[in-house]
């Protein structure tokens, strides 16, 4: 079974190939990637009618790209799966209507995916693919959850943010720092040079009992500190953007450990575009290292959204039997869509 992923839910347009053999882990066959980052720089964040645009203009020439760099052509293709939800609706919209007017156009029934199920299962992806059930930190630019993975298509929500994202906090805290859009990766660069210990930051709900986050308080404090500082902030900004990252690595570390006393399980997925920091992974990598729990993280290249993790999620729902791919080429997206609402 071949399938071909659209991914289209914010600022990366992402198409792939994936092929399925009986009930193995499917394989990467070809991804192709188009980052609008540069094109949202100017407004300092993502401004959503222009995401539309540029997704109509780079999703056909990309999936050229991927079915000429796989060796394949549109003939061989068996399912064409997309992002459904959670996203930007117009953005979505894109995605959509392509993926149902290629389906119509060659006869095949297509497949529509939860964005944060991509992130979920792209470790099986990679080299050292998981085995279920399993605990999962989605963290991503709108999203931080902790969930249960008991299979396809079985996820039991455990824990999420009350209010910002853990992305989001590095993205605000950045933009405070006037490090630019998306500022969690020029943050992380910055804070290598900087000591996390120079400003005691805040730890929201570390010792709450509970599973949830909350950031929203953090990039407060940092604003704070940053007036404190004044024509010094300069001087100190690596400090602060390291002390910033170090709160943000910390919480996330201890209450996925919670996560994983609480259901007993020996296995940890991170997936999400901040699970490519390198903090978060040296941390939950000692720490896990120390109670004998196994870490998988999809390759770094399939962290942030990218088109194999979607056609990836709809070939394993397929081999589940979880779900089945439609020729009702209706292409509702759910802009709004809780991944703990997807029937198994
Ligand atoms: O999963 P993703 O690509 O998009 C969403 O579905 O939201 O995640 C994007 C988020 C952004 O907030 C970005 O700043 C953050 O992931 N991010 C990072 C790093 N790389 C991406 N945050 C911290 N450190 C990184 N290295
Ligand atoms: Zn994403």
């Amino acid at each position: 079974m071949i399938v071909l992923g659209i991914e289209s839910s914010c600022d990366e347009t992402g198409v792939a190939l994936v092929e399925a053999v009986g009930t193995q882990v499917p394989r990467l066959r070809a991804h192709a990637l188009h980052s609008q980052v540069e094109m949202h720089q100017a407004y300092g964040g993502v401004v959503p009618e222009l995401a539309s645009r540029d997704h109509i203009r780079r999703v056909l020439p990309l999936a050229s790209q991927v079915l000429a760099e796989a060796g394949s052509s549109l003939r061989e293709v068996d399912v064409v799966a997309y992002t459904r939800g959670p996203g930007l609706a117009g953005a979505l919209l894109v995605g959509a209507g392509v993926a149902c007017a290629l389906g119509a156009a060659l006869g095949k029934p297509v497949l529509g995916v939860h964005h944060l199920e991509g992130h979920l299962l792209s470790p099986f992806l990679s080299s050292d693919p998981p085995a279920f059930p399993f605990i999962a930190l989605l963290v991503s630019g709108g999203h931080t959850q902790l969930m249960q993975v008991d299979g396809v298509g079985r996820y039991t929500l455990l824990g999420e943010t009350i209010d910002d994202a853990a992305g989001e906090a590095f993205d605000k805290s950045a933009k405070l720092l006037g490090l630019g859009y998306p500022g969690g990766p020029a943050l992380s660069r910055l804070a290598q040079s900087g000591d996390p210990a120079a400003f005691k930051l805040p730890r929201p709900l570390l010792h709450s009992g509970d599973l949830d986050f909350s950031f929203a308080g953090l990039k407060t404090a940092v604003l704070t500190q940053a007036n404190k500082l004044g024509a010094g902030l300069e001087a100190r900004k690596a400090d602060l953007a390291a002390a910033t990252e170090a709160a943000i690595v910390d919480v996330l570390v201890k209450k996925s450990l919670a996560a994983l006393d609480r259901s007993g399980l020996q296995r940890i997925v991170v997936a999400g575009g901040v699970g490519a920091n390198r903090l978060l992974r040296s941390q939950l990598d000692t720490a896990c290292g120390r109670r004998g729990v196994r870490v998988h993280y999809p390759e770094l290249a399939l962290c942030t959204d990218n088109g194999a993790m979607i056609a990836l999620a709809a070939a394993m729902r397929l081999q589940a039997g979880v779900q089945e791919a439609t020729t009702a080429y209706a292409f509702d997206v759910k802009p709004r869509w809780p991944l703990d609402a997807l029937a198994a």
